[in-house]
């Protein structure tokens, strides 16, 4: 299978094509290197484009798209730009996909949720918060509108952590950052009260999940572990990984309340039963394995 995959030298992309190439199959990595990293690529054997997706896209047949490609910090400073960005970067990966007949996947998010009822299931009410959000669901209602005439998979992660990640800087996982200041004797420091929820999923995993879905019926499923971890919680497990017993120092959230998720948790129902994914790793699990990459 040849396959091309946007976004490829960032954290998920450059997972996701490190995997394939080490399956066997053909893999091409297009990014315009405005959050990629060339590191995350060291690896890999493929070829690298160097270009804007969202201006246009050109390339010899493929067999399948994986498209990460986004501009992915919710707090980018200009919503305009988001979304022109990240819906014309779309709207060229499906002409492409549509062009060679080719099967595509792409990046939503959890986002789309913000602050509505969990478990969260694919068909809920909405609830934007940003115009990352906005860009997301915009993308799943061109999907579901296209389901008919092309295979069209679009992935809700959750909050996905591990290797290759330390690029991304200030949206980086929690994870990473609370991993990071204890790692270095620090106090994990984290918005009061610390008790803001997140399905923290690890990157193996949803790697895992966007392979299954080249396979999968088109659609629009949740990509999380179905459990949510508490910022206070998630301390306690690194302090049982690291042997250490920090305590939280709380801070006031420098952000904006209104457009910050609260709470996500996934209901993976559909991702089990129709995408037959299942994550392997548990948070702890995870972090032990990830600990000594950071
Ligand atoms: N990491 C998460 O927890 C998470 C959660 C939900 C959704 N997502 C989605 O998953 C996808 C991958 O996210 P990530 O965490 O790996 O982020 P990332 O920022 O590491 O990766 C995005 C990659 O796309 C590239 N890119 C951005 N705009 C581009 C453009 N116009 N043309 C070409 N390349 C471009 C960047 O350089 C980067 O390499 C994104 O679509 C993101 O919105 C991620």
């Amino acid at each position: 299978m040849r396959t091309l995959i946007t976004g490829g030298a960032g954290f998920i992309g450059s997972n996701v094509a490190l995997e394939l190439e080490k399956q066997g199959h053909e893999v091409i990595v297009i990014d315009d290197f405005s959050t990629g990293k060339k590191e995350n690529l060291k690896e890999f054997k493929g070829k690298v484009i160097n270009h804007d997706i969202s201006l246009s896209l050109e390339i010899e047949k493929i067999d399948a798209v994986i498209h990460e490609a986004a501009i992915t910090d919710p707090r980018f400073q200009d919503d305009t730009i988001m979304l022109k960005k990240n819906l014309d970067g779309f709207q060229n990966v499906v002409h492409l996909a549509k062009k060679y007949n080719a099967k595509l996947v792409y990046a939503s998010s959890a986002g789309v949720y913000g602050n509505g009822p969990v478990p969260m299931k694919e068909d809920q009410e909405k609830d934007i918060l940003t115009a990352y959000g906005k860009s997301k669901l915009t993308m799943d209602e061109q999907a579901k509108a296209l389901a008919e005439s092309m295979h069209i998979v679009g992935l809700r992660y959750f909050n996905v952590f591990g290797p290759h990640e330390s690029g991304k800087g200030r949206p980086a996982s929690m994870v990473y950052h609370l991993a990071k200041q204890m790692l270095a004797g620090k106090t994990p420091r984290i918005f009061k009260m610390g008790e803001q929820i997140r399905d923290h999923i690890y990157v193996k995993d949803c790697v895992k999940a966007t392979l299954l879905a080249l396979d999968a019926p088109s659609g629009v499923y949740n990509v999380g572990t179905g459990i949510g971890t508490s910022f206070n919680k998630l301390i306690e497990v690194l302090n049982e990984v690291l042997g250490t017993d920090f305590k939280p120092e709380y801070f006031d959230s420098p952000y904006d309340m209104s457009t910050y998720q609260v709470n996500t948790q996934a209901d993976i129902e559909k991702a089990e039963s129709k995408l037959k994914f299942k994550p392997d790793y548990s948070l702890k699990e995870a972090i032990k394995e990830y600990i000594g990459m950071i």
